[in-house]
């Protein structure tokens, strides 16, 4: 059976700090810090969302959260700068280890997948704009059903899209709830520790592998892979 693997994007391929640009025009020297909070905040109303079952997609958790950040950091939002934020959300850069990492994968035929809590149309737009679409040969959202990252249907609904087993698939993150909710389910992982600093969750889950860099894929998986019969 081919070997699936299936890229988380935010934080992963794609850079969530495309934006900090535009917020530093509008929030100057608290941009970094904004930006965390805003992402951490998106991730939060996403696990909230999922837990009530009250799902609306992740650009609604993307919106509400920038709301609540500004709120939360006192700041004014005019309607012209959210609309600007928003859309700098839809066109985020990718990860310069990206494109090469995923010619390196393409070339050793295994299905390489984009899987994430954004929608179809949000993750065809990010890709595209970062130049990586070509790479894939499917985008798996969880808008498919309805719920988000880590529930385990969502893994499922992975394994199922690409009529895929779990032994015969990985799950690359740099997003630790993410490797762990694929871990439940049975895949193999690699995390992608982008910094020094992150630290993996200590709930006795371990990754199948780490990485610093998508760079590093290649031999994980391909030392990993059970010789083909
Ligand atoms: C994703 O792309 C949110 O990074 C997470 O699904």
């Amino acid at each position: 059976m081919t070997t699936t693997i299936a890229f988380d994007i935010y934080g992963t391929l794609i850079d969530t700090q495309g934006v900090l640009a535009k917020l530093q025009d509008i929030v100057g020297e608290e941009a970094i810090n904004f930006s965390n909070a805003w992402r951490d905040k998106q991730l939060e109303y996403s696990f909230r969302r999922g837990l009530m079952q009250q799902y609306e997609d992740f650009s609604v958790c993307t919106a509400q959260a920038l709301d609540y950040t500004f709120a939360r950091f006192n700041r004014e939002l005019a309607p012209g700068q959210k609309r600007e934020l928003l859309e700098a959300y839809t066109v985020l850069p990718a990860f310069a280890d990206a494109r090469p990492a995923l010619v390196q994968l393409r070339d050793s035929a295994y299905k390489l997948v984009a899987f994430s809590n954004g929608t179809a149309n949000a993750v065809e737009k990010l890709l595209a704009g970062a130049g990586l679409r070509q790479f894939f040969d499917a985008v798996v959202s969880v808008d498919g059903i309805k719920t988000f990252k880590p529930a385990p249907a969502v893994y499922a609904h992975l394994l199922s899209q690409c009529d895929a087993s779990p032994e015969s698939a990985w799950l690359v993150s740099s997003n630790p709830f993410d490797v762990i909710g694929a871990l439940a389910a049975g895949l193999q992982t690699a995390w992608v520790k982008r910094s020094a600093a992150a630290v993996f969750d200590p709930w006795g889950f371990e990754p199948t592998g780490v990485v610093d860099g998508l760079g590093g894929l290649q031999a994980l998986i391909g030392k990993t892979e059970k010789p083909k019969h």
